[in-house]
């Protein structure tokens, strides 16, 4: 288990490395990231290449003990190659190049834009290939931060051309397969077809599918030209990318498959304010939701079935969210065992030090930019010590029971015709998962096509794009005797984003013995209701967004609509086929019909759990140790075990592990002390 910081020393006078790099050794940090953004510093200008200054810095910290993970230059092509050759601007979908200025401003399939990283990637590769403590690389930064996947230059339009000639036989096909004639839109050749650009209306659904499809493997694809150039200076090194939070347009499966490592970047307080619904709670913009950044720890790590790194991890305030409150006392060290529970194998700080300059000096460091220790150093310091004790059986690999099915390829089609303008592929495939968290339940985030043998439960929020081979794979599951949750909108249309033949859940609708009659969407405020009963139990529970009217064919219901148009009508059902069960849920539920059918499922696979956790706590097994992480400012108390991590009386936005297994372990809330979990 490492700790470490991202380290710019082309900021800093040299005479300061030194001390920096001894008070980064003195917190317990042991890797530093340098160099993404350094192309003009490493270049100035064509052929001159500079590489004395990172030498220095590099053996500046390996003189302290520190290891280094390099990153190829190109998120940010220097001044005198962009005006020497322009062509390797991307271009906003009115055709507008973006200008130079901030950074991500080229291309993907620009073929000037692939010859100049062959350049700096395989010079500054071959520099550092025998040097001992640079042990891995990242490739680029955070690929499609800024909207840049999807670019709409020409030489985009020729390259999409050439993709879809390349995967369907014939124009016609192409046509066919689309269904083209709906508002005369027939292509009469491959190169016809342009990208999405501005129209009066929306653009035919299978276009954007195909679009989204195409610059996601853009990325891949310019990926894998950095990865072959590392390789190929030095096989022993890793190669990681950092990719993002709750990111759509790009497919990390895809991008991971070329990849040793894969990392991601964390800011918790920033991602409550901008890429989830609804208003955050005051604890939430001082910690964020455990549930939005534990899901993409487990996206991550379920990427390539390994321990991942947190690339960036937020270090106090930042500059990009709307508003950028100071995080709560101790977040930072929290946020470190949060990520290490969820499986991190290194957690680095970004950035070590508040910069003077640029568009970034608004965004805090370790220490500030006086180079006095900031509210983050303590933090990482404590960290990294505490951590520094734990034994590999300790940090063994997550051992998930539940699998959470995702593939992008559903997250683009339900972007592409959401039906609702708060119809997110994402919030609702949170829905579930967080219903699981709140059980205290390991969550591996997988693509439909992973083997399910493993898991006691899979869970399935939208199975958009579902083929005849997952219906297969999900039939054998359950017949084996596993219990299977499928959600709303799932087995729609085809992978050409054209709805089946069949009523939905089309390739699904024998597996869940039902056909879904009608479907309504409303406004989010909307709320509405369905009556659950089983053997045990009758509630109204609520829902909002998206409903279905079940017709029931083997299935039987377990919750039917109770208001209006809808009311009576199958709304939850439940199949058993062989020696598994399927439910198949055809509404968004709010938490409790979540957490009611989340529960069900675990309770029939014999799923080890807590009881419903409080607000901001979660729990985590990880190797032989239980993690319990408060993202409230409420103290909770942990019974049960010995702590090894902290302490068993949890402070506001604090964390602790235990020796005591999941099912034995209780949460109090301090406060009142009668409300256990
Ligand atoms: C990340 C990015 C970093 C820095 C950071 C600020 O998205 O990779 O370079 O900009 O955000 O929080």
């Amino acid at each position: 288990m490492t700790i470490g910081v991202c380290y710019f020393p082309e900021h800093w006078p040299r005479e300061r490395w030194a001390t920096d790099a001894a008070q980064m050794a003195a917190a317990g940090i042991d890797v530093v990231r340098l160099a993404e953004f350094s192309w003009a510093v490493l270049e100035p200008e064509r052929g001159a290449f500079d590489f004395e200054w990172l030498d220095e810095a590099v053996a500046t910290l390996a003189e302290a003990g520190l290891d280094v993970v390099l990153c190829t230059p190109t998120a940010t092509p220097p001044k005198w190659l962009v005006d020497e050759r322009p062509e390797i601007r991307q271009a906003d979908p009115d055709g507008t190049p973006r200008a130079f200025g901030s950074r991500r401003h080229y291309c993907f399939n620009s073929p000037a834009y692939r010859e100049e990283t062959r350049r700096v990637v395989s010079r500054m590769a071959d520099h550092y290939a025998d040097q001992p403590s640079v042990v891995g690389w990242q490739t680029d930064n955070e690929f499609g931060v800024h909207e840049t996947i999807r670019c709409y230059c020409d030489d985009c339009a020729d390259a999409f051309s050439a993709w879809l000639r390349d995967r369907y036989d014939s124009v016609d096909h192409l046509n066919e397969a689309w269904g083209t004639t709906f508002w005369s839109q027939r292509y009469p050749s491959f190169e016809a077809v342009d990208p999405p650009r501005p129209t009066p209306a929306e653009h035919h659904p299978s276009l954007r599918l195909e679009y989204a499809r195409f610059a996601s493997e853009s990325a891949v694809d310019y990926n894998r030209l950095h990865v072959e150039l590392l390789r190929e200076a030095n096989d022993e090194w890793f190669v990681a990318h950092n990719f993002m939070g709750d990111f759509e347009p790009l497919d990390a499966h895809a991008v991971s498959d070329d990849l040793d490592l894969v990392t991601w970047d964390s800011y918790p307080t920033g991602f409550v304010q901008d890429r989830r619904r609804g208003t955050p709670t005051m604890d939430e913009l001082r910690a964020g939701d455990p549930d939005q950044v534990g899901l993409n720890h487990d996206l991550y790590r379920g990427t390539n079935d390994a321990p991942f790194w947190v690339m960036e991890q937020q270090p106090g305030d930042v500059n990009w969210p709307p508003t950028c409150p100071q995080p709560g006392e101790g977040a930072m060290r929290l946020w470190a065992h949060h990520a290490v529970a969820h499986g991190a194998a290194s957690v680095l700080y970004f950035r070590w030090r508040r910069c003077r300059q640029g568009q970034e000096q608004y965004h805090a460091g370790l220490r500030k930019q006086d180079g006095s220790p900031d509210r983050g150093y303590t933090d990482a310091a404590r960290a990294a010590a505490e951590l520094a004790d734990l034994s590999e059986d300790d940090l063994s690999h997550v051992d998930a029971p539940v699998a959470l099915l995702h593939d992008y390829d559903d997250w683009w089609a339900l972007s592409a015709q959401p039906h609702a303008p708060s119809f997110s592929y994402w919030d609702h495939l949170r829905t579930y998962y967080r219903a699981l968290r709140e059980r205290g339940v390991q969550v591996d985030v997988v693509h439909p096509e992973t083997a399910l043998d493993g898991y006691d439960a899979v869970v399935a929020p939208s199975l958009h794009l579902a083929d005849e081979e997952v219906a297969d794979d999900l039939t054998a599951f359950v017949e084996g005797g596993g219990e299977l949750l499928v959600g709303a909108r799932s087995g729609v249309k085809d992978p050409y984003n054209q709805l089946h033949a069949t009523l939905a859940p089309g390739p699904l609708a024998s597996l869940t013995g039902l056909r879904v009659d009608q479907h309504e969407s409303f406004p989010e405020r909307v709320e509405r209701a369905v009556t659950f009963a089983d053997r045990t139990d009758e509630r109204t529970l609520s829902w909002r967004v998206w409903g279905e009217w079940l017709d029931l064919a083997a299935a039987v219901p377990l919750a039917t609509h109770s208001d209006d148009l809808a009311e009576g009508k199958p709304a939850v059902a439940r199949n058993d086929v062989g020696a598994g069960t399927v439910v198949y849920c055809g509404v968004w539920p709010g938490a409790d019909l979540a957490a009611t059918l989340v529960d069900r499922v675990l309770a029939r696979a014999g799923v080890a759990t807590t009881r419903r956790l409080p607000a901001g706590v979660r729990v985590n097994r990880r190797g032989d140790l239980t993690w319990v992480t408060n993202f409230s400012s409420q103290s909770h108390r942990v019974s049960g075990g010995e702590a090894v991590v902290g302490r068993r009386t949890l402070g506001a936005f604090d964390a602790c592990a235990v020796r005591t297994p999941l099912g034995e372990l209780e949460v109090e809330v301090e406060a009142d002390g009668d409300e256990r979990a």
